[in-house]
């Protein structure tokens, strides 16, 4: 419900029930009219040519509707009235961070609950499953679905009902069977330190997911771990080394199959507000750089404080996939690894894009 509609030189405030008084910018409810020639509701398209408004420019007129429920605006540059629902007013009366993804809720072995991130694929196809999935995810960043089919097929069905396969030198789905008798060190049953995929990308895979199809091994524990919890842990006891490696970027280095990729960001990357955004830390891909040496030093530094952290069995979640056990995790903020094993380990994957994975969690209501 709208009241109070008072005009001023360049904005214009109303009171908006529930937010109280609120200002809003002449040239911004120009800019962002909803009539059928400034925008196309169908594609949610800005159809205005906005440098071509005037920069000063105001309304001939402007009222509220006798419902209370709009206010109306008259513009010198178009014939017809322009309505801004309350809705619309007040989806706007604070500045928000459009792009928050829900809160986190971080976590260690100590505190982290098994039976919370756990949910069965048939829950995941049923009803809501999806949304119940990407809660888990978003909350916790990982989840493991159990008793899925254990083909390609499962892996591209829970993917194109999150988004779509992302493509990447290694194709899309893959299939991956580690085997000790193998030469290759792709094939190296020996442990994986934590780490995050795509250091090298300058968009690193949002989701990835880890279907075990066979297990005939011992062996070969799934870790877990939040690299939020360590980013957090190591703010509030070594808050210098958190802000150097919020500060001091990275390269991540893919060489070979034809391709050389490199990108950079700091292991801790954070929104102008400061707020944590994503954690990138791949030792093993990381490139050779030379920096300056007060920078080499802090960067050392930093890694050898988030690696102990990410190797110390107190953040390490550690869990031994059976057949059927798919791992989804937030490539963003959770680490993952694999210790040793002896035998065979048959895995099925994907990646799904970062945007699809937000998307995802907008269009089931959970940010
Ligand atoms: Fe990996």
């Amino acid at each position: 419900m709208l009241s109070n509609l008072i005009l001023r030189d360049d904005s214009l405030s109303v009171v908006i029930s529930g937010s109280g008084a609120v200002d809003f910018d002449y040239f911004w409810l120009r800019d962002n009219s909803r009539d059928p020639i400034s925008f196309d509701s169908r594609s949610h398209q800005r159809e205005l040519f906005t440098c071509e408004v005037d920069a000063d420019i105001r309304p001939d007129e402007a009222g509220l509707t006798a419902d209370g429920l709009a206010l109306q605006i008259k513009w010198p540059d178009l014939d017809e009235a322009v309505f801004y629902t309350g809705m619309f007013l007040e989806n706007f009366a604070a500045t928000i961070n459009i792009l928050a993804m829900p809160d986190p809720i971080v976590w260690d072995v100590a505190t982290l609950d098994h039976n919370i991130v756990q949910i069965s694929h048939r829950e995941v196809i049923g009803d809501n499953g999806i949304r119940k999935l990407l809660d888990i995810i978003s909350r916790s960043g990982f989840s493991v679905i159990t008793q899925t089919p254990r083909n390609m097929d499962a892996v591209l069905d829970v993917t194109d009902r999150i988004g779509y396969v992302r493509h990447t030198i290694f194709g899309g789905l893959w299939e991956f069977e580690a085997n000790e008798t193998m030469a290759d060190s792709a094939y190296t049953p020996k442990e994986l330190r934590p780490h995050t995929d795509g250091t090298y990308s300058h968009d690193a895979p949002g989701l990835q997911m880890l279907l075990c199809v066979d297990y005939e091994a011992t062996g070969g524990a799934s870790i877990m771990v939040d690299g939020f919890r360590i980013a957090y842990e190591l703010k509030k006891t070594a808050p210098e080394i958190y802000a150097d490696l919020c500060r001091i970027e990275v390269t991540g280095i893919y060489k070979g199959d034809g391709v050389v990729l490199r990108a950079q960001r700091p292991i801790l990357r954070t929104d102008k507000e400061g707020n944590l955004v994503q954690v990138s830390f791949n030792n093993y891909d990381r490139d050779t750089v030379k920096l300056p040496k007060n920078e080499m030093r802090a960067l050392y530094a930093g890694i050898r404080a988030f690696d102990l952290l990410a190797n110390d069995p107190a953040f390490q979640w550690r869990y031994t996939l059976q057949p059927g056990d798919m791992l989804l995790f937030d490539n963003w903020r959770v680490l993952h690894g694999r210790a040793p094993f002896q035998g065979r380990r048959k895995m099925a994957g994907s990646y799904i894009n970062r945007e699809d994975y937000e998307s995802a969690v907008r269009i089931n209501g959970l940010a």
